[in-house]
């Protein structure tokens, strides 16, 4: 067994497994990334290293300054972790309408947690916008870099690594890869990889269809943490994918408690639409072929959904 030696050597090369129960007879294979085994328990893991990383890089980010971010919390947490490590102060714009447990494990890490009221605790289309106008503004003050993730490309070259493993895991050829999206990053860095490898690979994203931005125009009030921010993310290059689906978020949960309890894969309710999606097209490509998705997190920071008090 190899020594990680340093914590930073902790993220990516989870494991991938296939589903063996949700799936009906006569489908494709399906593989699922357990993304939920990184150290933050999210793949945003990835992203958060290569945001900081590359404005590292460039001289934009200089040791003492403040990082500031709005996020629901997965990948707060995870800049959290990075900028613990690295010695960054970190301030974080988040809300009531995302899980208290994100919220807590923002602050165990370290970071200050400034939250934008959601009135009804639900995620709007204007939560996001509001919440990226306080982030901006709080920037502003001091010696700060706004790391945006919504608008920021350095998040795709820390999903190039989930691309590349996937490849590795996976030698017989992937023919589909879908995932739901926030600000898009892991599925257009996964894609580009995909893609070069295969051209015909078949990329699906995905969005609750109860916030339908990029299959309807329009938004929409939902539960689904990271994911329908209420506008069409800014990353989101038409010409790495090839369709977009909605699914219902009640589906979505109902797969998130099906894959705990016959897969073993505990993961929370956008996890549950990437599967319900991948089964899709698990039927309609067939039998020969692998369809691969992504399990994005561990469920535990999102706890209160899985289990369903929110329903
Ligand atoms: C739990 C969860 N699933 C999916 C996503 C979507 O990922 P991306 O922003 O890369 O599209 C996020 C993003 O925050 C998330 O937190």
């Amino acid at each position: 067994m190899s020594t990680n030696r340093h914590i930073l050597d902790a993220i990516g090369n989870t494991p991938c497994v296939e589903l063996r129960h949700v799936v009906p007879d006569g489908c494709a294979r399906v593989f699922v990334k357990l993304e939920g085994l990184n150290p933050t328990g999210s793949y945003k893991d990835r992203m958060a290293v290569s945001i900081i990383e590359e404005a590292e890089k460039r001289g934009d980010l200089k040791p003492g300054m403040t990082i500031v971010e709005a996020t629901g919390g997965s990948t707060g947490s995870s800049l959290a972790f990075i900028c613990a490590i690295k010695g960054y102060d970190f301030t974080v714009v988040s809300s009531n309408a995302f899980a208290e447990e994100k919220l807590q494990t923002m602050a165990a890490y370290g970071a200050t947690v400034d939250i934008v009221s959601s009135p009804t605790g639900k995620i709007t289309p204007e939560l996001i916008p509001s919440m990226r106008v306080r982030a901006k503004e709080l920037s502003q003050n001091g010696d700060c870099y706004y790391t945006d993730q919504f608008s920021n490309p350095d998040v795709l070259v820390g999903y190039g690594s989930m691309g590349r493993e996937l490849l590795g895991q996976i030698p017989e050829g992937i023919d589909a890869f879908c995932g739901a999206v926030g600000g898009a990053g892991m599925v257009l860095g996964v894609a580009k990889v995909l893609k070069s490898k295969n051209q015909n690979c078949r990329i699906t994203v995905l969005e609750p269809a109860s916030a339908p931005a990029i299959t309807k125009g329009h938004g929409g009030p939902h539960s689904v943490e990271g994911i329908g921010i209420g506008f069409l993310p800014p990353l989101l290059d038409k010409t790495l994918y090839d369709d977009a689906r909605a699914v219902e978020e009640a589906e979505g949960r109902r797969m998130s408690r099906r894959l705990a309890k016959e897969e073993g894969v505990l993961a929370g309710t956008s996890t549950g639409l990437n599967v319900v999606a991948a089964i899709e097209l698990a039927k309609e490509l067939g039998p020969g072929k692998i369809v691969a998705t992504v399990a994005c997190d561990s469920g535990l920071k999102i706890r209160r959904i899985v289990l369903g008090d929110e329903m």
